[in-house]
């Protein structure tokens, strides 16, 4: 884990936010790499579940919405975790996370903690320039809400049938008691989610169903299924609005956490608004006529913990064997190690690295003309700085599929020679064959 941090730090993935300030504990700020990184996620989400399908719509609504949502859901009264304090050092804990018969693990003390009490864990705050009861709100603890309460919207400007789906990404706010390990529990952090609804009779099709999709889109994000868990939350156990939940856990250097997970909301989440709305929420079947409230199966994907686990899977270390030469005579042969991010291509922050061999006028020219070319299409970096061995292994620690070296013979064939950043495989390319080469690979 201490790798991965100072690996996203150093390369600028991910590093810690408000720095100049002496930081903010739990506070990550994405960087260049990691923003491309995240991005790359998200738009293959969204291309995979939503714009691919002809049975899935997205919204992007209001973090803060009417507080009276929050109501309904059950948010304000049961969105909860148990929490304790060390009577010596005041320290508070998760009294799920911890075994309250041992000492404090911060203090070390054996006083014992305090009864566990229900703490809220939606953010509130206040709309307006008065702090009252009357203008509290909340920042929202959960993509869901939205695609519940804009249903009537969406299916009459959209026009789909059951089943279909409502999907969302964006951030999401809950006032953790013990945020860590990262970017895998904040306060603020980032969730694409989605609504299907369905029949209520085929809500176990359809919970399989995306189950095996859940476990597809991980194998296009490079998670090796042998470091997935499939955890059937018993009863008691689930959060209020759930009456089946798998949780995809994850074997986090830190432990088996939860990555993702899948739930069967039935029709909770609808009945409660429309209770609470007096809004008819209620589906008519165009065939039959047939008035009725859909049931809801919801893949939920944390995206801050998908970058994570990404870059988990992704980060390789491996010994190469380096051969230096000068003038073609081999000078010293010996073994080194690289750290390469075998990031799936569609996910690497840049797809190509144009690198001049040397920073003289007519191979830089060359080099920059071309790394403008190749950037109208695929994320292109350029590095004209120090040996060219050191410039493929930073390229390697940040997942840049493919490096492009222009050099002396470049200027004599118009060819280049192309580094495939997994094998070290070297081929010598025509310039105006570089497009179709890379329309192959990308
Ligand atoms: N609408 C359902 C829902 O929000 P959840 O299990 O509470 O379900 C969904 O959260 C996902 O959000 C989790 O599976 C996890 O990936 C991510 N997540 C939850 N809390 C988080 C936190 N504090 N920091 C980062 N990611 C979090």
């Amino acid at each position: 884990m201490e790798t991965i941090v100072n690996l996203c730090k150093s390369r600028g993935f991910v590093f810690a936010g408000s720095e100049i300030y002496g930081g903010m504990a739990n506070s990550w700020d994405y960087g260049p790499l990691g923003v491309e990184l995240k991005r790359n996620i998200m738009n293959a989400w969204w291309q995979r579940f939503v714009t691919s399908r002809g049975d899935m719509v997205g919204i992007d609504a209001a973090v803060i919405m009417n507080p009276k949502v929050w109501e309904a859901s059950g948010h304000v009264d049961g969105f909860t975790d148990p929490l304790v304090e060390c009577k010596k050092c005041h320290e508070r804990f998760r009294a799920d996370q911890i075994d309250v018969a041992k000492s404090c693990t911060r203090c070390g003390a054996k006083d014992g903690f305090t009864d566990p009490k229900n703490f809220n864990l939606l953010f509130k705050t206040f709309i307006g320039s008065t702090e009252d009861s009357a203008s509290v709100a909340y920042l929202r603890g959960e993509l869901a809400q939205a695609m519940f309460v804009d249903l009537p919207q969406v299916l009459m400007t959209s026009r789909k049938r059951v089943p279909f789906g409502i999907a969302q990404q964006g951030k999401c706010f809950r006032n953790e008691i013990t945020p860590g390990n990262f970017i895998f529990r904040t306060r603020e952090f980032n969730l694409m989610e989605f609504e299907y609804f369905v029949r209520e009779s085929e809500w176990e099709t359809w919970f399989e169903y995306w189950l095996e999709e859940m476990k597809s889109w991980l194998d296009f994000c490079g998670v090796k299924c042998e470091h997935l868990v499939f955890h059937e939350i018993e009863d008691g156990e689930r959060a209020h609005y759930s009456k089946r939940t798998v949780d995809i856990e994850y074997l986090y250097p830190f432990g088996q956490k939860e990555l993702y997970g899948l739930a069967y909301r039935g029709d909770y989440d609808l009945k409660r608004h429309a209770e609470h709305s007096g809004a008819d929420l209620r589906y008519t079947d165009p065939k039959t006529n047939e008035k009725y409230l859909p049931h809801v199966i919801e893949p939920t994907f944390g995206i801050d913990r998908t970058v994570l686990v990404t870059l988990l899977e992704a980060y390789t270390e491996e010994e190469v064997s380096t051969v230096r030469s000068t003038s073609g005579q081999v000078e010293e042969s010996e073994t080194d190690k690289r750290v390469v991010l075998k990031l799936p291509k569609a996910l690497a922050p840049f797809k190509v690295a144009v690198l001049p061999l040397s920073k003289k006028d007519e191979l830089s020219s060359i080099a920059g003309s071309l790394s403008g070319r190749l950037r109208k299409r695929w994320a292109t970096d350029y590095d004209e700085t120090q040996s060219i061995g050191k410039r493929y292994r930073r390229q390697d620690e940040i997942g840049t599929p493919y490096c492009v070296t222009v050099d002396f013979d470049t200027l004599e064939d118009h060819a280049v020679t192309v580094r495939d950043r997994d094998t070290m495989a070297q081929e010598r390319i025509a310039i105006d064959e570089l497009e179709a080469y890379f329309n192959e690979r990308l």
